[in-house]
């Protein structure tokens, strides 16, 4: 038997199946045995916590969710259902999926090709993450209405609407406490919340009946066309399409988020944070959002916003400078100075898009007085620079994280004034 992770279950997955079973009823829907030929629970019995040590310290002959059934568990029914919801909370829903057609969309999620496994795992989730559930129909209802839009094939839809719904599965095997909203992510942690897209494609292949395209979009769903994505930073046509679209999904679900926590010009946030994906897929979201009449009644920017965004995007980057200076000093091998060459070299690309903007070449006086006399739309734009700025950041601070998670213990000095003087980007843009 080949020798898989799979088979001894995931500490984090393990908690959440034992979760999941101090509240409803989760039972074996077939013998469960240890790799050795011992029998851990026959078909049919309930699953206790008596049970969890020795699944814990055994490998099993095949992966625990295959081997689960749940009473009460995630419905597709329940799925459609809470899309219906969403369209009602979510005004923006509506124009990105064309008008009238969400209802449409909602009802067919009933249809959605879910087999036992991964409506267990969607109940795990679901159980064990509040939002979890909530996010997954968003992205699926966004990738299936810009999928329509693209004119995709009708046979492509159901593939889209199981990948959206099941994109984040691999965060079952995260530290529950690293997904959590406000934890300020180590490298480490950031390692393994990082590699969600490539546990999400091995559960769904090794232990699902969805097939190999539904497992690789998962598994890009957080790749970007211009290869700034993660975990493989795979780039251009070497992502599927299907992925592709995931990951813009992703994005602007992301976008409708923030939205709903501040008033920001979707068309616009959309256009300049945009860069990273295929323009032909966020094209069509653009077009959508610039001629929507209802963001006409967004409340826009005032001046004291747009200033405290750039002074905090200036501090962040005068930290950021100093830790790399710091870090030159400090990295004592190979591998270190590396990284710091690299995380320097895109440092200073954000700092020459910054200046380029004009808003970086002059004192921030200076910026403030142009502002006060500024039109809404000024600001708008202004906002949308910061922005676009913070998220490039962003990126920054997740790839320094990620190189630093594959170093040793033992190459990292000097590394943490970087990656502290990072934690804030990294934290406000999850
Ligand atoms: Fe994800
Ligand atoms: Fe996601």
């Amino acid at each position: 038997m080949p020798d898989s992770p799979l088979e001894r279950p995931n500490p984090y997955l393990l908690d959440r199946v034992m979760s999941l079973a101090d509240e409803a009823e989760v039972y074996a829907n077939e013998d469960i045995y240890t790799e050795s030929g011992m029998k851990l629970l026959a078909q049919g019995h309930k699953l206790t916590r008596a049970l969890q040590e020795k699944l814990a310290l055994h490998k099993l002959q095949r992966p625990l969710v295959q081997t689960l059934g749940v009473q009460g568990g995630v419905t597709r029914e329940a799925i459609s259902l809470l899309a219906q919801t969403l369209i009602e909370e979510q005004p923006m829903l509506e124009p990105i999926c064309e008008r009238g057609g969400m209802h449409a969309l909602a009802e067919s999620l009933k249809f959605v090709p879910l087999d036992q496994v991964s409506l267990l795992m969607l109940t795990l989730a679901h159980r064990s993450a509040g939002e979890a559930m909530r996010h997954a129909v968003l992205v699926t209802m966004v990738a299936l209405g810009v999928a329509r839009r693209l004119a995709s094939p009708a046979a492509d839809l159901p593939v889209i609407a199981a990948a959206g719904l099941l994109h984040d599965i691999g965060e079952l095997y995260v530290d529950p406490n690293v997904l959590e909203g406000g934890h300020v992510v180590s490298p480490d942690e950031w390692r393994s919340l990082a590699l969600h897209p490539m546990i999400g494609q091995r559960l769904i292949r090794d232990t699902t009946t969805l097939g190999e395209q539904m497992a690789r979009m998962v598994a890009e769903h957080h790749e970007r066309f211009d290869g700034s994505g993660y975990p493989r930073g795979l780039s251009g046509p070497s992502i599927s399409r299907a992925g592709q679209l995931l990951a813009v999904a992703e994005m602007t679900v992301g976008l409708l988020h923030k939205a709903l926590e501040a008033p920001i010009r979707l068309d616009l946030a959309l256009k300049v944070i945009s860069s990273g994906h295929s323009s032909e897929i966020t094209g069509v979201l653009r077009e959508v959002l610039a001629n929507e009449p209802t963001l006409q009644g967004i409340p826009l920017y005032t001046v004291p916003n747009v200033l405290a965004a750039l002074n905090r995007f200036i501090m962040s980057m005068e930290a950021i400078q100093a830790a790399l200076s710091q870090a030159e000093v400090d990295a004592d091998n190979i591998n270190s100075r590396e990284l710091v060459t690299d995380a320097e070299a895109r440092f200073y690309a954000v700092q020459r898009a910054f200046l380029r903007t004009g808003m970086g070449s002059v004192p921030v006086y200076e910026i403030t007085s142009a502002l006060f006399g500024a039109e809404s739309d000024d600001l708008i734009e202004a906002m949308g620079i910061v922005e676009e700025l913070n998220w490039r950041l962003r990126d920054l601070a997740r790839f320094v994280s990620l190189r630093t998670g594959l170093l040793l213990p033992t190459e990292r000095n000097g590394l943490d004034t970087l990656l502290r003087a990072l934690a804030d980007p990294l934290h406000h843009g999850s």
